[in-house]
């Protein structure tokens, strides 16, 4: 095809970016979505902050971004969607195409459970545009005016106190108890229920026990210094609190008060929308409907569009977000959670979470990536447009961290409050703000929608640009086939929290909701499986003619870093965590070894 006219109809019956940020701005649009504004935050506190963000961070630089040139490059040379792209770059048929179909595989999953986030983002935007948070505000705001004038001082200074020591104690707690191995810990409760069980008898017979008994000492020598700190935070805050004068403490007392009644009327409202399945079905229907007339629409014209305006204004509203708070009285303590690495937080598991969110948030491992380069025209420096992409990416997860973790400790609440967290949370702050709050609140869920928007579009596209490229479907029937194909398949998730869903002995059996199940299989297992693959395609299978002419421009150094990552580093990385997966490798007791 020499002739540029017949190389330009080509290009636009298969459909191309409109520009070249186009691409740069359609991947990051698919890249920053729910899982960096729902999910990372979330993980984060269930992780224990600080030693998992740069966990996090490192497994960003070192695998992420390597695989995402990588997958670009592999879309980019074919010219074709994951399925097809390795068949055409082999030349014939081989067994990679198995990775295409598990990508395929894994954007049905992912997105099965991801409009119901989704759903639950579009509920609070329709719950702010009717202002939901202040009735909320406006009667804790009474019951904690009459608390204060009612209550005496003194049980108001017995309960602040109260409060900063149970506070204060838990961060000591948790120190002292990192500092033996999880083991022991085990040891030490399967001692003690057996204790509880058989008495004096179960004591003897399992001190028999050489290791246990071992662990058993270790642990009371901590228990002891667990409750030293105890004590000595409840004697502390007394002390504290009986400086303070008694309108200070009236006045902590009431904000304290009218806020712990917002967080609960808050937090049970979170909990009504997602049990009850057929409301967010509903949701779920009109998110997935969104998602088939982009996709049907077409590549530049829908996605392109879409990204390039509503992007950097949610950047915008998450930094006025982290101003604000900035100024309340929980910050210092979301930084520190968030930034300081405290080696004896990190709980084990972490790790891999870690590894899998980086391909998650990155749409890495699914072909993805793939499929959006192979819409891309010329020959743009690979590696400076995947160091953009994971850029803003990352630049949004932190941004997501610095907004809700200074509202959660300013409110008391906990860090590790799961799935619900972005949606307990942020209210929160809304109600506080008042009526300029509702504007906050509509513009922060609508554009957490079209973030998510652009990351499901992503999704669909990949699924349904098989059956466009390769089984020569039009695109409308494409996107509108598999899109209600995957809603289907996504309604045991929708119903996953409903008290009446019809699967409901799947959480007894499995451990896990369906909705995790999924998440879990995608996250955990798909993606770094998926990843892995790539990277060792691009790294090693890849005919060098074709690599090379990719990374055309590309400083020499910069390739051979690239080379270096993508067939040594990366591929080690998620080969050790999946062999701690299934058991092979115990990282808890090798993560206790590395830092004790
Ligand atoms: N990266 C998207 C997010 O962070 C999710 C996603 C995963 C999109 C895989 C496409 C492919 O929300």
């Amino acid at each position: 095809m020499s002739d540029p006219k017949a190389k330009e109809a080509a290009a636009v019956e298969r459909g191309n970016w409109g520009s070249r940020l186009g691409f740069v701005m359609a991947a990051a649009g698919s890249a920053v979505g729910l899982g960096n504004v729902w999910k990372f935050p979330y993980i984060t506190g269930e992780n224990g902050g600080g030693l998992f963000v740069i966990i996090y961070l490192c497994c960003i630089a070192l695998v992420g971004i390597p695989i995402m040139a990588a997958e670009i490059m592999i879309g980019r040379a074919a010219k074709k969607q994951p399925v097809a792209a390795f068949a055409t770059l082999s030349g014939r048929k081989t067994g990679w195409t198995a990775v295409g179909w598990m990508g395929v595989l894994a954007g049905f999953v992912i997105l099965s459970f991801y409009m119901v986030v989704a759903g639950w983002a579009m509920d609070y935007t329709l719950k702010s545009i009717v202002n939901f948070s202040e009735p909320i505000h406006d009667a804790a705001e009474k019951k904690a005016t009459v608390y204060r004038a009612t209550t005496p001082v003194a049980a108001m200074r017995a309960r602040l106190a109260k409060r900063r020591a149970a506070h204060r104690s838990r961060a000591l707690v948790d120190d002292i108890k990192r500092e033996a191995p999880r083991s022991v810990w085990r040891g030490y409760a399967r001692y003690r229920a057996a204790v509880g069980v058989a008495g004096g008898a179960g004591r003897a017979a399992l001190l028999g026990e050489k290791k246990l008994a071992a662990q058993v000492v270790r642990a009371e020598a901590l228990q002891k210094r667990v409750d030293a700190a105890r004590e000595a935070a409840a004697v502390e805050a007394v002390t504290y609190y009986r400086k303070r004068s008694d309108d200070q403490v009236r006045a902590e007392a009431e904000t304290v008060e009218r806020r712990r009644i917002i967080a609960k009327k808050i937090g049970g409202a979170f909990g009504k929308l997602v049990t009850d399945g057929w409301t967010v079905t509903f949701w779920s229907a009109l998110f997935m409907l969104l998602t088939i007339l982009v996709v049907a629409g077409g590549i530049s014209s829908g996605i392109e569009r879409t990204c390039r305006f509503l992007m950097p204004t949610l950047i915008a509203l998450m930094g006025f977000m982290v101003v604000y708070g900035a100024f309340q009285s929980g910050f210092g303590e979301a930084l520190t959670f968030v930034f300081k690495p405290d080696p004896h937080r990190l709980k084990a598991s972490g790790v891999l979470e870690a590894l899998g969110h980086a391909f998650f948030t990155l749409s890495l491992g699914m072909g993805a990536m793939i499929t959006y380069g192979s819409y891309q025209e010329g020959k743009d420096n690979i590696i400076k447009q995947s160091l953009w992409i994971a850029g803003v990416d990352t630049v949004v997860a932190l941004l997501a961290c610095l907004m809700i973790f200074p509202i959660i400790f300013s409110y008391g609440q906990e860090p590790g409050a799961g799935p619900g967290l972005v949606f307990k949370s942020m209210p929160l702050a809304f109600a506080e703000i008042g009526s300029g709050g509702m504007l906050l609140a509509i513009l922060f869920f609508g554009l957490l929608l079209v973030a998510a928007l652009t990351s499901a579009i992503s999704m669909l596209e990949v699924v349904a640009s098989y059956f466009i490229d390769v089984r020569g479907w039009s695109r409308p029937r494409a996107a509108w086939i598999l899109g209600i194909v995957i809603f289907a398949f996504g309604l045991p998730s929708v119903f996953a929290f409903d008290p009446d869903f019809v699967l409901k002995s799947w959480e007894p059996t499995y451990g896990k909701s369906f909705f995790d199940t999924m998440d879990y299989l995608a996250s955990n297992w798909m993606l770094p499986l998926g990843g892995l693959f790539v990277s060792i395609y691009a790294g090693w299978v890849l005919p060098k003619k074709i690599r090379d002419a990719e990374l055309e421009g590309v400083a020499p150094i910069t390739v051979r870093g690239w080379l270096l990552l993508v067939r040594w580093v990366a591929p080690i990385l998620v080969i050790a965590v999946l062999l701690q997966k299934v058991g092979v490798l115990d990282i808890d007791e090798i993560l206790y070894a590395l830092f004790n």
